[in-house]
């Protein structure tokens, strides 16, 4: 068996990759796989997407970091770009989804403080995925990403997603709550939406506003266009106080940004938060051209044209197999009995079928394709997820 130096966190499959191109990965010998994962929701537009590879390059060769003691004319640029789309108001710049997260919640602890609260409460939600620092993970759900961590369970109150009626009877017994914080679509519980769609956004906030707390979004998977639109709240209403989001803002590079408005605006002064590494050069000149590409481009457009025609042929040639799909855009799950044995369904869709996808809830086939996905491309995907799922029909003794 091969030693390795590294902490064996990650069940790692027996395959790596060396080159990428759009929606393809190359082993060493040639061989391509669709990629139907985006290295979960991160590359968007699609590996080595020229313009995003060009500005990496350029910026390499001019400057890569001075600190955020000095101004960072591309990181004003990347904040435009973020509040233009959003309608926030000012962005803090971190390096991956956790550490926006992190200062999410931050903010919503310093907005209790300066109530006077003593002891502040966050009300999230039961399948939320939040990252893994502390605090994130002590906001996320998976017992076994919490398990032996000593987590602050205190400070979090869950909730069912999409259950309005349970925040209502939560906000009525405890007037310790300082925000909300939710997904829209929940990604790693298992691409779930509520009932009433986007309209339960909107009635979260309601909620929020009427007792003043912060209405937070964790757009860390959602946003950068995989839904159809910049972010998944823009599918609402509402506007939330605190937005956060990375994965598909850097397409590979690693990126985090929380976005304020509204309550949260001002919350922090000077050396009430910071990151050395949070928006250099390089990194805020890859948001720019990331947010270029998906201004500039039909990609969000792209993205639900092949997301609905993803999601309505699986639904349609497997319907009477009690097969139903879910999800917005290029985030997609489809969902099979929970009599069908999954536990060989990410293996055998990459060593039989050269694609790679990923199963999270026990029983749903998770799609995150890049947005540019071609219709060549689009027609691949269905005839290679075609295949699998009989395979696994086939493989089931029901
Ligand atoms: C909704 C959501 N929030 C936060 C995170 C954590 O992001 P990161 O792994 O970049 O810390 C993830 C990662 O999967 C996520 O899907």
């Amino acid at each position: 068996m091969m030693t390795t130096h590294i902490m064996p966190t990650y069940n790692r499959q027996p395959i790596s990759f060396v080159k990428g191109s759009g929606s393809w990965l190359y082993t060493q010998d040639g061989t391509a796989y669709l990629d139907a994962l985006t290295g979960i929701a991160v590359c968007g537009l699609g590996h080595c997407h020229p313009a995003i590879t060009n500005a990496i390059n350029e910026q390499a060769n001019q400057l890569l970091h001075t600190s955020n003691l000095y101004q960072i004319d591309w990181q004003e640029q990347a904040a435009d770009k973020l509040c233009q789309v959003t309608n926030m108001d000012s962005v803090f710049f971190a390096n991956s989804g956790a550490e926006a997260n992190e200062c999410a919640l931050k903010l919503a602890r310093k907005f209790a403080n300066d109530k006077g609260f003593s002891r502040p409460k966050v009300i999230v939600m039961e399948n939320s995925f939040h990252g893994r620092t502390l605090l994130t993970v002590s906001a996320t759900a998976n017992p076994k990403a919490r398990e032996g961590f000593y987590t602050l369970d205190d400070d979090f109150i869950r909730v069912p997603f999409g259950d309005i009626d349970a925040i209502k009877t939560v906000l009525a017994n405890h007037d310790d709550i300082c925000a909300i914080f939710l997904e829209p679509i929940q990604g790693e519980g298992g691409l779930n939406t509520a009932k009433n769609g986007f309209e339960y956004l909107n009635e979260v906030h309601a909620l929020c506003d009427k007792h003043d707390i912060l209405f937070m979004l964790d757009e860390v998977q959602t946003g950068n266009g995989r839904t159809g639109k910049y972010f998944a709240f823009l599918h609402s209403d509402v506007k939330p106080d605190v937005l956060t989001t990375a994965k598909g803002l850097g397409n590979g590079f690693p990126v985090g940004a929380c976005l304020v408005s509204g309550r949260a605006q001002n919350l922090f002064g000077f050396g009430a938060h910071g990151s050395t590494f949070g928006g250099t050069h390089l990194a805020s000149r890859v948001i720019c051209a990331v947010f270029d590409e998906l201004e500039q481009s039909n990609v969000m457009d792209n993205a639900v044209k092949q997301g609905d025609k993803i999601q309505q042929q699986i639904y349609t040639l497997f319907k009477n197999k009690s097969i139903t799909t879910r999800g917005k855009g290029m985030m997609i799950g489809i969902v099979l009995p929970t009599d069908v044995d999954c536990s060989k369904l990410v293996d055998v869709a990459r060593d039989e079928y050269k694609m790679l996808i990923n199963v999270t809830g026990g029983h749903v086939i998770r799609l995150l394709p890049p947005l540019n996905l071609s219709d060549e491309d689009t027609d691949e995907l269905i005839n290679r997820l075609t295949k699998l799922i009989n395979t696994v029909l086939i493989n089931t003794v029901v």
